[in-house]
């Protein structure tokens, strides 16, 4: 397994679990020292997960050596937004680099990394190559799309069903024989870039449906609706239907980000725009500013300015129950509320520390005395530690941006 994030971890646990000997390479060495004396840095692996995986062979190494000899290298390094609006791909071609450098007659090589359609040939084909083995003849490569949704109790990685698509009929039949190893269901694509595309679909359809009902907030609440109870009687259709909610926007390491990979790809290979991708990123990105909008209109009904209220947010995080920050829309809810001049302090049982504008806020320990010295709470993350209706009635405002309580008095958005 090369890079032992997010995605890595979890799919070496599994790997382990499903009685294959793995070792996990990562150039943050810190990180390989800290799983082999046991500890995690990963949400949804446990301490005592790394200590299963070390009894059961598992070992994290930051040199290449241990590479040699894997019948399988799977890469799951990172694949953040780069300049020009595509992913920067300088994680994934130096893990090709590495693997390329102890490449041997027989070995299978998947990309799990998130990307735009022809990387694995385009990009990992010729650096494999390098070294004058062939792909499809001495190697095999192979595309498997990642779908670990942190947090979520009821589908991981096993019964999550997995797409492998190869550059050759071989390459997709040995990663799935690869996989079908340690998770329940493998599903074959056409090729490689069938499987590429289907990662971009799916989170482009979530990131497209979640601006449908963000723009559908705004309007709603000028018209007197309660969008939230549309939403709720909507999904109640057996078949046509999947329920989407508003939020203060889109966060994670995935729905921001993925969609731009497709876009991109598709403005600089064909000239022309993926219109639904630009609309749905211009919605969503102005939420934070919404968001503020209405909390000054809130404030403004106390006949208070934003300017030296104390606004509480509670959850910071970019879903629910998880320590993740990565991308969250509250840090341009933070911002927005802060050029404002918003007292600000939050409140989340996840985050110790947050970064806002290169400050640290430290989180108000004591919630009750928080909520009453608050002029606005202002609910961003809905975790299941937060009573929402309990905090609603002790606040003076609660506008819940997650549309998770019940109380009266609670403005949601
Ligand atoms: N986090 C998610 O929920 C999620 C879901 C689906 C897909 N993905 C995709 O999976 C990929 C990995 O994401 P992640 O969340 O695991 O990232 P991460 O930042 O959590 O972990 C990546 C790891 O790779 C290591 N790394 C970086 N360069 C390396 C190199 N050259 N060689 C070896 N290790 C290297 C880093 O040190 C880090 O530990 C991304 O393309 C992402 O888009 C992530």
């Amino acid at each position: 397994m090369i890079g032992l994030g997010y995605v890595g971890l979890p799919l070496a646990r599994e790997a382990v679990r499903g009685g294959l000997v793995v070792r996990g390479f990562d150039v943050t060495t810190s990180l390989v020292d800290a799983l082999n004396e046991g500890r995690s840095h990963v949400d949804d692996i446990s301490d005592g997960d790394v200590a299963e995986m070390l009894g059961a062979g598992f070992r994290a190494t930051g040199d290449v050596e241990d590479i040699r000899g894997a019948a399988a290298v799977v890469i799951c390094v990172p694949t953040p937004l780069g300049q020009d609006g595509g992913p920067d791909l300088g994680a994934v071609i130096a893990a090709t680099r590495t693997i390329a450098g102890v490449l041997e007659p027989g070995m299978v090589v998947v990309l799990e990394s998130t990307t735009y359609p022809g990387t694995t040939e385009e990009v990992l084909k010729p650096i494999l190559e390098e070294g004058g083995l062939r792909c499809g003849e001495d190697f095999h490569l192979a595309f498997s799309p990642e779908r670990i949704d942190p947090g979520n109790a009821t589908y991981g990685m096993k019964n999550t069903p997995k797409v492998v698509g190869g550059l050759t009929p071989e390459a997709t039949e040995r990663a799935a024989a690869l996989y079908s190893r340690f998770v329940d269901t493998v599903v074959v694509a056409k090729g490689a870039r069938e499987a590429e595309t289907a990662k971009l679909l799916e989170n482009t359809y979530r990131h497209i449906n979640i601006a449908l009902v963000n723009e559908m907030a705004r309007f709603c609440h000028e018209l007197g609706i309660d969008l939230w109870d549309v939403i709720r009687l909507a999904k109640t259709k057996p078949f046509g239907f999947q329920a989407f909610y508003p939020g203060p926007g889109v966060g994670g390491h995935c729905i921001p980000i993925d969609p731009n990979y497709l876009s991109h790809n598709v403005r600089s290979r064909l000239g022309y725009p993926f219109r639904f991708v630009e609309l749905a990123q211009e919605i969503n990105a102005t939420m934070p500013a919404y968001v503020v909008r209405r909390a000054q209109d809130i404030l403004n009904e106390d006949a208070k300015a934003m300017r030296g209220s104390r606004v509480l947010l509670l959850g910071v995080t970019y879903k629910p129950n998880i320590a993740d920050q990565r991308e969250s829309p509250a840090v341009a809810v933070a911002r927005n509320l802060l050029s404002h001049g918003a007292d600000l302090v939050f409140h989340d049982p996840h985050v110790e520390q947050w970064h806002v504008n290169g400050d640290t806020l430290d989180r108000v320990e004591d919630l009750d005395t928080a909520i009453a010295e608050a002029d606005l709470v202002i609910l961003v993350q809905n975790h299941s530690a937060y009573d929402v209706d309990v905090l609603a009635e002790k606040s003076v405002r609660f506008f819940d941006t997650k549309g998770a309580t019940t109380h009266p008095d609670a403005i949601r958005l």
